[in-house]
């Protein structure tokens, strides 16, 4: 059983069956990154990569116009899962993502540990959230934010985001990624790719299978409270959206 296991609940035990089931369970437990070299490739790039920072940001809270979602706080675990993935084809974003898997390629595995663990060193404060008024004012549709709170929390004809994610989207690393405070149009574009199938790197089908529930307007709704959530827990008002 992988250290980083105990931190699971038994109510996510499923988790670590789905785990151990799958290719990336040695990439997990322990993080054995270089934050060092990790940094070099954030700030500087490496091959035909451009410095991660330029898309992603300084401080890894992402790129609302350029759906680059943010990095800081998802957990080395999940970040180095996403660039395997990519790296090895199986997920393949389309619009303005569609460079990724050429970027991770450029990174050996070492590499994805590397900078995983680097953006895992990544300051918190000051979070950069969403600004729902903006993308609004700027013509793009959003949702009903107290709609979007339901289908987050108590759910519709699709499970509860919270019943896997965490209350408030907070994540459950090593398998559920940190969708609170997670950038709005990134939010929407990958609920659309999971409904429509084009990303299907999920474990067992789990995020396509509910993704097939919402409407377009239960993603816009979802995506709107998701992007803003305040970073509690219930009963623990401390406790930060992150999987650190
Ligand atoms: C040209 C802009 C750009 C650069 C440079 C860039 N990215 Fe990205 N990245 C994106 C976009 C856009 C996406 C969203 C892809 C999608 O829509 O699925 C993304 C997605 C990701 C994801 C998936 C995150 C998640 O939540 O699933 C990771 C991890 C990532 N990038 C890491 C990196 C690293 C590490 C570097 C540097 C080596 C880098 N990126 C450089 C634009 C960029
Ligand atoms: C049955 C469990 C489950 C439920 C319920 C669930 N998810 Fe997920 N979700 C996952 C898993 C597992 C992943 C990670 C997939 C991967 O490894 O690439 C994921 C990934 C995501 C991602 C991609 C995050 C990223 O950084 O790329 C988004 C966005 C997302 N979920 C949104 C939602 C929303 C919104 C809801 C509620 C409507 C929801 N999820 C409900 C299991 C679930």
């Amino acid at each position: 059983m992988l250290k980083s296991f105990t931190r699971v609940t038994s109510g996510i035990a499923l988790a670590a069956s789905l785990v151990s089931a799958t290719a990336w369970a040695g990439e997990l437990g322990v993080m054995n990154g270089d934050p060092a070299n990790g940094k070099k490739i954030f700030t500087e790039g490496k091959g035909a990569a451009p410095a991660c920072m330029t898309c992603h940001g300084a401080t890894g809270w992402g790129t609302e116009a350029m759906g680059a979602p943010r990095l800081n706080g998802l957990g080395f675990p999940y970040i180095v899962k996403q660039l395997t993935d990519l790296a090895e084809g199986r997920r393949t974003p389309s619009g303005p993502g569609a460079v990724m898997p050429l970027f991770a390629q450029q990174l050996t595995p070492q590499d994805r540990r590397d900078v995983s663990a680097y953006v895992n060193t990544l300051p918190l404060e000051p979070a950069e959230l969403s600004d729902i008024d903006a993308i609004k004012a700027g013509g793009d549709p959003v949702g009903v934010r107290y709609k979007g709170e339901i289908l987050v929390k108590y759910g519709s004809k699709a499970a509860a985001c919270v019943s896997c994610h965490g209350y408030n989207g907070r994540g459950a690393a090593p398998v559920f990624p940190v969708i609170g405070q997670q950038k709005f149009t990134y939010l929407v574009n990958q609920l659309h790719n999971w409904r429509d199938g084009s990303r299907a790197n999920d474990p067992y089908g789990m995020m396509r299978a509910i993704a097939q529930k919402l409407s377009d307007q239960d993603i816009l709704d979802a995506a709107t409270y998701l992007a803003t959530a305040p970073r509690t827990t219930e009963g623990n008002g401390h406790v930060p959206v992150t999987n650190r």
